[in-house]
């Protein structure tokens, strides 16, 4: 399956992105994995006719919008996002009508049409970074609350936020990181932004998925617990062979990231099965608020 995906792949000149989170054999044939900043950036970059996307909805619909040219692949289609679920568009302007003028900093986990009604998009790698760039005071965060505290805690500006989560790092709690250092008591806690600021605040590091990766390779020390979905296991191990990793709880699996497999890969290369298009009016609303936060990185 993997000589036929390759071969595919390079007959096509297709490139294959995967999200840090997809399982250890999509992650090996992958020809990039990375965070979302990493991959959006690789996605409006890229000279390959067709990107071929090994993640969930909204970050197909991301190289859509950043590469309108080229075919975008979403193996299985029922990959989704539970949090880009949690805000609509109407939703969204309804909010905005309760508030004064404002800019909207929208998480890159959103729709399309999300991503078009908001000011400017960020990740986890970069949300502070954006968030200071607005030359405003106050600022709707849409649709993580987590993220959006934890940017809270990191500038002057107020910030409004939307009462949406990533609900498998919504359940990691402070208690199951408490028992986790219990365990495993030399272990630096590396947790991402999207946990709530109970398990933040008790982080050694706050880090996107690429930052964790990059972070348990150039520190010196030797173990880490995880605060992030499970899939980020495989390559804190694959790129560290002689640390350690450990889960911060068992529970913190994200069933969509886990849906796209060999044979999809291989079927919708083969036949185009699975194509992404953001509709055009949407698309250049949204390409401004993803390519602005791009130019910041
Ligand atoms: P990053 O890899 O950008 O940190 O994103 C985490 C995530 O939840 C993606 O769905
Ligand atoms: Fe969405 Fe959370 Fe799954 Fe990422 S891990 S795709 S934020 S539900």
């Amino acid at each position: 399956m993997k000589d036929k995906i390759k071969k595919l792949a390079k007959e096509r000149n297709a490139i294959i992105l995967a999200h840090n989170y997809q399982p250890p054999e999509i992650q090996d044939i992958a020809d990039l994995c990375g965070d979302s900043l990493e991959l959006s950036i690789k996605a409006a970059g890229t000279d390959a006719d067709i990107i071929l996307f090994c993640g969930v909805h909204f970050m197909a619909e991301t190289a859509s919008i950043l590469s309108p040219e080229k075919i975008v692949l979403l193996p299985n289609k029922d990959a989704g996002c539970p949090m880009a679920d949690m805000i609509h568009p109407d939703l969204l302007m309804a909010k905005l009508e309760t508030l004064p003028p404002m800019p909207v900093v929208t998480y890159v986990n959103s729709s399309a049409a999300v991503k078009a009604l908001s000011t400017i998009c960020c990740t986890s790698a970069n949300v502070v970074k954006v968030v200071n760039s607005l030359d405003a005071d106050e600022v709707l965060m849409t649709p993580d609350r987590n993220l959006a505290r934890y940017a809270a805690a990191h500038t002057r500006k107020k910030l409004h936020f939307w009462d949406g989560c990533c609900p498998f790092h919504d359940r990691l709690s402070a208690v199951d990181v408490k028992k986790a250092k219990e365990a495993y008591p030399d272990a630096i806690v590396m947790a991402h932004p999207e946990c709530r600021t109970e398990v933040l605040e008790i982080a050694d590091i706050v880090l996107s998925t690429a930052g964790m990766i990059q972070y348990a390779k150039t520190s010196g020390h030797r173990s880490f617990i995880v605060g992030t979905e499970i899939g980020l296991l495989y390559p804190l191990q694959k790129e560290n062979p002689d640390k350690n990793f450990y889960p911060a709880a068992t529970n913190l699996m994200c069933p969509d990231m886990k849906k796209i497999t060999l044979e999809d890969v291989a079927a919708s290369l083969e036949f185009l099965i699975g194509q992404i298009k953001v509709p055009e009016p949407i698309r250049i609303r949204a390409f401004k608020a993803v390519q602005d936060m791009i130019a910041i990185r």
